[in-house]
């Protein structure tokens, strides 16, 4: 009795406090880790350890960052709901924002009619029937790489994926080669981008607002980067063609103007950071695993001589290449690339009937919904075979989402998607890595992406394709 009249006491105080203490006040939020103060320190020492911890308390969790309260909804109804039913009420969170830092107001991170003209600009190079023109570059960069790797020799796979992936996007989309600047750029976008991730100061001030600076390498980082990127830009003018950059420049609003340098930059940076890790990490992770499942590496390297018979994969056989992409599907599963995703409320409303109030952070996480044993029995084998017999039509919407949902789906999920496939058959026909330590031992680190937190050192093991 006493219990319920506290209870409506401090419902009717948390009416009339500010939206985001209205969990606290009122006591009525789903279970979670509490401590606000204890919770920046796990999150920022280890998001991907916070994270994992919070699984047990349920479907739905939530706890405060500092003031703000967060939730993170594992069922895919729920992440149905917010990306793509309910899309409106919702912008990008306050750590993807934080990226902004870099990317500007690049296509990640713009929200509303300005990102709607953004995209519908950006869009057709990345359409299915444009990117079938890049197959035939994809696979040429992967025999190149190929080719160079010599039986016996040591590499970092990740450092060899991230080269490939990005000679592949700075070709395809800026019709640009690596000498052009493209290494200068990505070298500036690394630097920048690893200063925002590693610096826990960033971190604090996407969350808690913009009072924290940010550090001096950060700050001389991104100002090479913005020089080489204008540079880079200024050359295409002289010279457009039929690439992304070329249609972005040649673009014009309804007055007939052309977009501004500083948005040109930001599109571009945008396509250059999002358009290649995240390529890079699926093949990395895609190619440990196959060396610790002999059993799935034995059944792609017959599907691969069976159908190529020597050889390269072109457009044509890529349908074919049914276990290979199947191997890149179940490889996105356990080991997504973007490996959680984030929303903030625009105003109060609810989210699988749970209130939720303005600015609270809504998190997806890909790492964990995609390892439930309710959409995926023995969630933690790898187990391409899965995929077969139409898996991917039986799903619930959003129980696999590696590339996200609704209207900001991956811009670039056709074009990642075809790459993978075509850069793992190229290689996989020819070679295999023998990594020195086994995946439960890597460490990773989870901030934007799901990554090894230093090199892959593997032994490349060369093998001669069946020919017929
Ligand atoms: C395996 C590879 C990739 C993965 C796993 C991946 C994942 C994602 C995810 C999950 C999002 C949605 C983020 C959100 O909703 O907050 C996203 C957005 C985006 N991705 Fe990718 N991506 C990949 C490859 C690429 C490539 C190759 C490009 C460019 C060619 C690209 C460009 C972008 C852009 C520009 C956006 C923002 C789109 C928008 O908001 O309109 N991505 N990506």
């Amino acid at each position: 009795m006493l219990r319920a009249r506290l209870q409506r006491v401090r419902q009717r105080i948390a009416e009339r406090c500010p939206p985001l203490l209205r969990p606290a006040i009122s006591g009525q939020h789903p279970p979670g880790p509490r401590g606000p103060l204890s919770n920046i320190s796990r999150m920022v020492g280890s998001e991907l350890d916070f994270f994992a911890d919070c699984r047990r308390y349920g479907d739905v969790v939530m706890f405060y960052f500092g003031p703000v309260p967060c939730y993170i909804f594992y069922q895919p109804s729920a992440i149905e709901e917010v990306l793509l039913t309910r899309a409106d009420g919702f912008i990008k969170d306050a750590s993807t924002r934080m990226l902004s830092e870099v990317l500007g107001n690049g296509l990640l991170v713009s929200e509303g009619n300005f990102w709607r003209r953004q995209r519908k600009l950006a869009a057709p190079p990345l359409r299915r029937g444009q990117i079938a023109n890049y197959a035939s570059q994809m696979v040429a960069f992967a025999s190149k790489i190929q080719a160079d790797l010599g039986d016996s020799s040591r590499v970092d796979i990740h450092a060899v994926m991230m080269q490939l992936t990005l000679e592949i996007v700075v070709k395809t989309l800026f019709d640009l080669d690596l000498g052009d600047g493209g290494e200068e750029i990505t070298e500036a976008i690394g630097t920048a981008i690893e200063q925002l991730q590693a610096s826990n100061r960033a971190y604090l001030r996407s969350m808690l607002g913009g009072v924290i600076p940010m550090t001096r390498e950060f700050m001389q980082a991104r100002d090479r980067l913005r020089g080489t990127v204008d540079a880079m830009i200024e050359r295409r003018r002289q010279n457009l063609g039929d690439d992304l950059l070329s249609r972005l420049l040649a673009a014009r609003d309804e007055d007939g103007k052309p977009m501004e340098i500083g948005q040109l930059r930001d599109e571009a940076v945008t396509m250059f950071s999002a358009g290649h890790e995240t390529t890079a990490l699926a093949l990395t992770f895609a190619f440990i695993l196959l060396a610790e499942h002999p059993g799935v590496y034995a059944q792609l390297v017959a599907e691969l001589d069976n159908v190529l018979a020597g050889e390269p994969p072109t457009l044509e056989t890529l349908p074919q290449l049914r276990y290979t992409e199947a191997v890149v599907l179940e490889t996105m599963r356990l080991y997504p690339p973007a490996w959680a995703i984030g929303r903030e409320a625009l105003r109060d409303c609810e989210v699988a009937g749970v209130p939720i109030p303005k600015g609270a952070q809504l998190y997806f996480a890909q790492l964990h919904t995609q390892r439930d044993p309710r959409w995926f029995p023995h969630p933690e084998t790898f187990d391409p075979g899965r995929w077969f017999d139409g898996l991917e039509q039986q799903l619930p919407r959003f129980a696999y989402f590696p590339f996200g949902g609704g209207a900001r789906i991956c811009i670039g999920n056709h074009f990642a998607r075809m790459e993978a496939i075509l850069v793992l058959a190229t290689l996989a026909q020819n070679l295999r890595f023998e990594p020195e330590a086994k995946l439960r031992d890597i460490p990773l680190q989870g901030r934007v992406t799901l990554r090894p937190r230093g090199p892959v050192m593997a032994t490349v093991r060369r093998r001669l394709p069946a020919s017929m």
